[in-house]
Protein backbone atom coordinates (compact mmCIF):
# COMPACT_ATOMS: atom_id res chain seq x y z
CA UNK A 1 0.00 0.00 0.00
CA UNK A 2 1.21 3.20 -0.89
CA UNK A 3 1.21 6.64 1.17
CA UNK A 4 -0.08 9.95 -0.09
CA UNK A 5 2.56 12.80 0.40
CA UNK A 6 2.34 16.59 0.17
CA UNK A 7 5.80 18.37 0.17
CA UNK A 8 6.03 21.72 1.22
CA UNK A 9 9.57 22.62 0.40
CA UNK A 10 12.06 25.47 0.11
CA UNK A 11 14.66 23.64 -1.79
CA UNK A 12 17.58 24.16 -0.29
CA UNK A 13 20.04 20.96 -0.76
CA UNK A 14 18.44 18.82 2.05
CA UNK A 15 15.24 19.31 1.27
CA UNK A 16 16.63 18.14 -2.04
CA UNK A 17 17.61 15.12 -0.39
CA UNK A 18 14.28 14.37 0.82
CA UNK A 19 12.29 14.86 -1.90
CA UNK A 20 14.99 12.48 -3.85
CA UNK A 21 13.82 9.87 -1.03
CA UNK A 22 10.61 10.21 -1.52
CA UNK A 23 10.69 9.98 -5.28
CA UNK A 24 12.71 6.36 -5.05
CA UNK A 25 10.48 5.01 -2.43
CA UNK A 26 8.06 2.86 -4.11
CA UNK A 27 5.91 3.04 -0.72
CA UNK A 28 5.32 6.63 -1.58
CA UNK A 29 3.12 8.20 -3.91
CA UNK A 30 4.23 12.09 -3.61
CA UNK A 31 0.83 14.21 -4.67
CA UNK A 32 2.21 17.17 -5.15
CA UNK A 33 5.37 20.20 -4.31
CA UNK A 34 4.33 23.53 -2.76
CA UNK A 35 7.44 25.80 -2.67
CA UNK A 36 8.34 29.09 -0.07
CA UNK A 37 11.04 30.86 0.03
CA UNK A 38 13.22 30.45 3.51
CA UNK A 39 16.41 28.87 2.20
CA UNK A 40 17.13 31.22 -0.84
CA UNK A 41 13.97 33.47 -2.21
CA UNK A 42 10.30 32.10 -3.79
CA UNK A 43 11.79 32.55 -7.64
CA UNK A 44 14.84 30.57 -6.69
CA UNK A 45 13.12 27.54 -4.41
CA UNK A 46 10.40 27.03 -6.84
CA UNK A 47 12.94 26.69 -10.22
CA UNK A 48 15.03 24.14 -7.67
CA UNK A 49 11.62 22.25 -6.99
CA UNK A 50 11.17 21.96 -10.68
CA UNK A 51 14.86 21.31 -11.27
CA UNK A 52 15.05 18.52 -9.26
CA UNK A 53 11.91 16.77 -10.51
CA UNK A 54 13.24 16.77 -14.05
CA UNK A 55 16.60 15.52 -12.74
CA UNK A 56 14.47 12.45 -11.64
CA UNK A 57 12.48 12.63 -14.87
CA UNK A 58 9.39 13.02 -12.48
CA UNK A 59 7.54 16.39 -13.94
CA UNK A 60 4.40 14.70 -13.54
CA UNK A 61 4.71 15.91 -9.91
CA UNK A 62 3.12 19.34 -9.50
CA UNK A 63 4.87 22.24 -8.11
CA UNK A 64 2.53 24.85 -6.53
CA UNK A 65 4.75 28.25 -5.60
CA UNK A 66 4.04 29.47 -2.43
CA UNK A 67 4.80 32.87 -0.22
CA UNK A 68 7.68 34.96 -0.23
CA UNK A 69 7.20 36.63 2.32
CA UNK A 70 6.71 35.58 5.93
CA UNK A 71 4.02 36.57 8.03
CA UNK A 72 5.92 39.43 9.72
CA UNK A 73 9.29 41.07 8.63
CA UNK A 74 11.26 39.56 5.86
CA UNK A 75 12.94 36.17 5.83
CA UNK A 76 16.73 35.56 6.13
CA UNK A 77 18.27 33.23 2.94
CA UNK A 78 20.84 30.81 3.82
CA UNK A 79 22.50 30.35 0.17
CA UNK A 80 25.95 30.05 2.27
CA UNK A 81 24.55 26.89 3.50
CA UNK A 82 22.70 25.53 0.58
CA UNK A 83 24.48 27.01 -2.54
CA UNK A 84 24.57 29.00 -5.04
CA UNK A 85 20.43 30.04 -5.77
CA UNK A 86 19.54 27.90 -2.51
CA UNK A 87 21.17 24.68 -3.76
CA UNK A 88 24.23 22.81 -4.92
CA UNK A 89 24.86 20.36 -7.90
CA UNK A 90 25.00 22.40 -11.19
CA UNK A 91 21.04 21.81 -12.24
CA UNK A 92 20.52 22.76 -15.52
CA UNK A 93 17.39 25.64 -15.84
CA UNK A 94 14.17 23.77 -15.88
CA UNK A 95 11.80 23.58 -18.93
CA UNK A 96 8.39 23.28 -16.78
CA UNK A 97 7.41 25.49 -14.44
CA UNK A 98 4.69 25.80 -11.17
CA UNK A 99 1.11 25.44 -11.93
CA UNK A 100 -1.28 28.38 -11.79
CA UNK A 101 -2.39 27.87 -8.36
CA UNK A 102 -1.01 29.54 -5.24
CA UNK A 103 1.08 27.23 -3.06
CA UNK A 104 -1.32 27.35 -0.03
CA UNK A 105 -4.57 26.67 -1.88
CA UNK A 106 -2.99 23.83 -3.06
CA UNK A 107 -2.26 22.33 0.11
CA UNK A 108 -5.92 22.66 0.87
CA UNK A 109 -6.83 21.31 -2.77
CA UNK A 110 -5.01 18.16 -2.06
CA UNK A 111 -6.29 17.78 1.42
CA UNK A 112 -9.56 17.58 -0.51
CA UNK A 113 -8.52 15.24 -3.39
CA UNK A 114 -6.91 13.02 -0.63
CA UNK A 115 -8.43 13.06 2.58
CA UNK A 116 -6.81 11.08 5.42
CA UNK A 117 -4.80 9.19 2.72
CA UNK A 118 -2.42 12.20 2.44
CA UNK A 119 0.38 13.48 5.40
CA UNK A 120 1.53 16.96 4.74
CA UNK A 121 5.23 17.27 5.82
CA UNK A 122 6.33 20.96 5.69
CA UNK A 123 9.84 21.59 5.86
CA UNK A 124 10.27 25.55 5.29
CA UNK A 125 9.11 28.04 7.06
CA UNK A 126 5.52 27.24 7.74
CA UNK A 127 4.03 30.13 6.32
CA UNK A 128 2.24 28.42 3.60
CA UNK A 129 0.71 25.88 6.12
CA UNK A 130 -0.25 28.49 8.15
CA UNK A 131 -2.39 30.37 5.34
CA UNK A 132 -3.71 27.09 4.24
CA UNK A 133 -4.90 26.68 7.55
CA UNK A 134 -6.67 29.94 7.57
CA UNK A 135 -8.18 28.93 4.09
CA UNK A 136 -9.72 25.91 5.57
CA UNK A 137 -9.38 25.61 9.24
CA UNK A 138 -10.29 21.67 9.44
CA UNK A 139 -7.47 21.19 7.22
CA UNK A 140 -5.56 19.21 10.51
CA UNK A 141 -8.89 16.65 10.90
CA UNK A 142 -9.16 16.15 6.85
CA UNK A 143 -5.16 14.62 6.32
CA UNK A 144 -3.65 11.34 8.48
CA UNK A 145 -0.79 13.45 9.54
CA UNK A 146 0.91 16.77 9.40
CA UNK A 147 4.47 16.46 9.90
CA UNK A 148 6.96 19.26 10.36
CA UNK A 149 10.59 19.91 10.04
CA UNK A 150 11.32 22.75 12.48
CA UNK A 151 12.04 24.38 16.35
CA UNK A 152 14.20 22.55 18.64
CA UNK A 153 12.07 21.52 21.82
CA UNK A 154 14.32 20.83 24.59
CA UNK A 155 17.72 21.62 22.47
CA UNK A 156 19.32 24.82 21.72
CA UNK A 157 18.86 26.67 18.16
CA UNK A 158 20.70 26.07 14.82
CA UNK A 159 20.12 30.06 13.62
CA UNK A 160 20.25 31.74 17.18
CA UNK A 161 20.82 30.04 20.65
CA UNK A 162 17.09 29.42 21.00
CA UNK A 163 15.83 28.86 17.33
CA UNK A 164 15.56 26.61 15.04
CA UNK A 165 16.08 28.38 11.04
CA UNK A 166 12.03 27.26 9.85
CA UNK A 167 10.56 28.40 13.13
CA UNK A 168 12.66 31.18 13.51
CA UNK A 169 12.70 32.58 9.84
CA UNK A 170 8.65 32.49 10.06
CA UNK A 171 7.36 32.82 13.90
CA UNK A 172 4.50 33.88 13.70
CA UNK A 173 3.70 31.46 11.09
CA UNK A 174 5.64 28.59 13.26
CA UNK A 175 2.92 29.32 16.01
CA UNK A 176 -0.22 29.10 14.11
CA UNK A 177 1.03 25.57 13.04
CA UNK A 178 1.57 24.72 16.27
CA UNK A 179 -1.20 25.47 17.80
CA UNK A 180 -3.74 24.90 15.45
CA UNK A 181 -2.68 21.24 14.10
CA UNK A 182 -1.74 18.90 16.34
CA UNK A 183 1.00 18.44 14.33
CA UNK A 184 4.41 15.52 14.80
CA UNK A 185 7.01 18.09 15.31
CA UNK A 186 10.63 16.75 14.21
CA UNK A 187 13.04 19.30 15.73
CA UNK A 188 16.85 19.64 15.89
CA UNK A 189 16.22 17.58 19.23
CA UNK A 190 16.01 14.18 16.27
CA UNK A 191 17.29 15.71 13.19
CA UNK A 192 21.00 16.20 14.35
CA UNK A 193 21.08 12.55 14.39
CA UNK A 194 20.04 11.90 10.90
CA UNK A 195 23.33 11.94 9.70
CA UNK A 196 25.22 11.04 6.64
CA UNK A 197 28.70 9.70 6.69
CA UNK A 198 31.27 11.74 4.83
CA UNK A 199 32.93 8.47 2.96
CA UNK A 200 29.40 7.88 2.20
CA UNK A 201 29.14 11.12 0.80
CA UNK A 202 32.31 10.89 -1.45
CA UNK A 203 30.91 7.54 -2.79
CA UNK A 204 28.02 9.19 -4.12
CA UNK A 205 30.18 11.83 -5.75
CA UNK A 206 31.92 9.83 -8.09
CA UNK A 207 28.48 7.99 -8.89
CA UNK A 208 26.78 8.10 -12.29
CA UNK A 209 23.43 10.50 -12.29
CA UNK A 210 21.14 11.20 -10.61
CA UNK A 211 23.38 9.75 -7.13
CA UNK A 212 26.16 12.15 -8.66
CA UNK A 213 23.67 15.44 -7.83
CA UNK A 214 22.29 13.60 -4.28
CA UNK A 215 26.41 13.75 -3.28
CA UNK A 216 26.43 17.17 -4.21
CA UNK A 217 24.03 18.04 -2.00
CA UNK A 218 24.89 16.02 0.97
CA UNK A 219 28.45 18.20 0.71
CA UNK A 220 29.09 19.71 4.28
CA UNK A 221 31.54 22.64 3.19
CA UNK A 222 33.39 23.80 6.01
CA UNK A 223 32.37 26.67 6.53
CA UNK A 224 28.97 25.03 7.49
CA UNK A 225 30.52 22.32 9.84
CA UNK A 226 32.44 25.43 11.62
CA UNK A 227 29.32 27.10 12.37
CA UNK A 228 28.09 24.38 14.84
CA UNK A 229 27.34 21.06 13.27
CA UNK A 230 28.92 18.10 14.09
CA UNK A 231 31.50 16.02 11.86
CA UNK A 232 29.34 14.51 9.31
CA UNK A 233 26.17 16.44 8.48
CA UNK A 234 22.59 16.01 9.90
CA UNK A 235 20.03 16.03 6.61
CA UNK A 236 17.29 17.42 9.04
CA UNK A 237 14.55 17.33 6.58
CA UNK A 238 14.97 13.79 4.90
CA UNK A 239 14.11 12.40 8.98
CA UNK A 240 11.23 12.87 8.26
CA UNK A 241 10.48 10.62 5.17
CA UNK A 242 12.85 7.97 6.17
CA UNK A 243 10.51 7.94 9.36
CA UNK A 244 7.57 7.34 6.93
CA UNK A 245 9.44 4.11 5.44
CA UNK A 246 10.42 2.83 8.37
CA UNK A 247 9.28 3.97 12.07
CA UNK A 248 11.91 2.93 14.21
CA UNK A 249 13.92 6.27 13.03
CA UNK A 250 12.23 8.25 14.93
CA UNK A 251 11.06 8.63 18.48
CA UNK A 252 8.03 10.73 19.88
CA UNK A 253 6.34 11.68 22.58
CA UNK A 254 3.56 14.16 23.25
CA UNK A 255 4.13 17.65 24.81
CA UNK A 256 2.17 20.85 24.39
CA UNK A 257 4.21 23.10 22.78
CA UNK A 258 4.44 26.99 21.45
CA UNK A 259 6.12 28.98 19.50
CA UNK A 260 7.97 32.53 21.14
CA UNK A 261 6.56 35.45 18.79
CA UNK A 262 8.36 37.90 20.50
CA UNK A 263 11.10 40.25 18.72
CA UNK A 264 13.43 39.36 21.32
CA UNK A 265 16.11 37.05 21.57
CA UNK A 266 13.74 33.93 21.76
CA UNK A 267 11.79 34.89 18.65
CA UNK A 268 11.10 31.17 16.68
CA UNK A 269 11.77 29.18 20.13
CA UNK A 270 9.65 26.68 21.20
CA UNK A 271 8.45 26.92 24.53
CA UNK A 272 7.74 22.95 25.30
CA UNK A 273 6.41 21.80 28.57
CA UNK A 274 8.28 19.09 29.08
CA UNK A 275 7.73 18.38 32.56
CA UNK A 276 3.42 19.89 32.29
CA UNK A 277 3.96 21.88 34.25
CA UNK A 278 1.28 24.23 32.86
CA UNK A 279 -1.24 21.59 33.06
CA UNK A 280 -2.11 22.16 29.49
CA UNK A 281 -2.82 18.75 27.51
CA UNK A 282 -0.41 17.88 24.95
CA UNK A 283 -0.71 19.44 21.65
CA UNK A 284 2.37 17.82 19.50
CA UNK A 285 4.14 14.58 18.86
CA UNK A 286 7.43 15.97 19.41
CA UNK A 287 10.42 13.85 17.69
CA UNK A 288 13.22 13.40 20.80
CA UNK A 289 15.77 11.52 19.01
CA UNK A 290 16.57 9.80 15.71
CA UNK A 291 18.15 6.02 15.23
CA UNK A 292 21.25 7.04 12.90
CA UNK A 293 21.95 3.61 11.97
CA UNK A 294 18.20 3.02 10.99
CA UNK A 295 18.30 6.53 9.11
CA UNK A 296 21.21 5.49 7.37
CA UNK A 297 20.21 2.45 6.20
CA UNK A 298 17.27 4.19 4.75
CA UNK A 299 19.11 6.16 2.77
CA UNK A 300 21.72 3.61 1.58
CA UNK A 301 18.67 1.07 0.35
CA UNK A 302 17.16 3.72 -1.18
CA UNK A 303 19.57 5.15 -3.04
CA UNK A 304 20.97 2.37 -4.44
CA UNK A 305 17.72 2.14 -6.14
CA UNK A 306 18.58 5.68 -8.52
C1 LIG B 1 16.06 23.48 8.36
O1 LIG B 1 16.45 24.78 7.90
C2 LIG B 1 16.69 24.76 6.53
O2 LIG B 1 17.85 25.50 6.27
C3 LIG B 1 16.85 23.31 6.15
O3 LIG B 1 16.43 23.10 4.81
C4 LIG B 1 15.97 22.61 7.12
O4 LIG B 1 14.63 22.59 6.67
C5 LIG B 1 17.04 23.00 9.40
O5 LIG B 1 17.06 23.88 10.49
CA1 LIG C 1 14.09 22.98 4.34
Amino acid sequence: MTQALHLDVDPGSDDAVMIALALALPAIEMTGISTVAGNSTIENTTRNACRILELFDRTDVPVARGCGEPMVGSFETAEWVHGPNGIRGDLPDPSTGPINRHGAEFIVDQAREYGDELSIVAVGPMTNLATALALEPSLPDMVANIYLMGGAAMTTGNVTPMAEANFRNDAVAARRVVRGTRPKMVGLDATHDATVPLSRIDEYKRATQPLKTVGAWLEYPEEVRKFGGGEEPAVHDAAVVAHLIDDSVLEFEPYHLDVDTTMGPSRGAVVCDRWAVTGNEPNADVAVAADTERFRSVLVETFERL
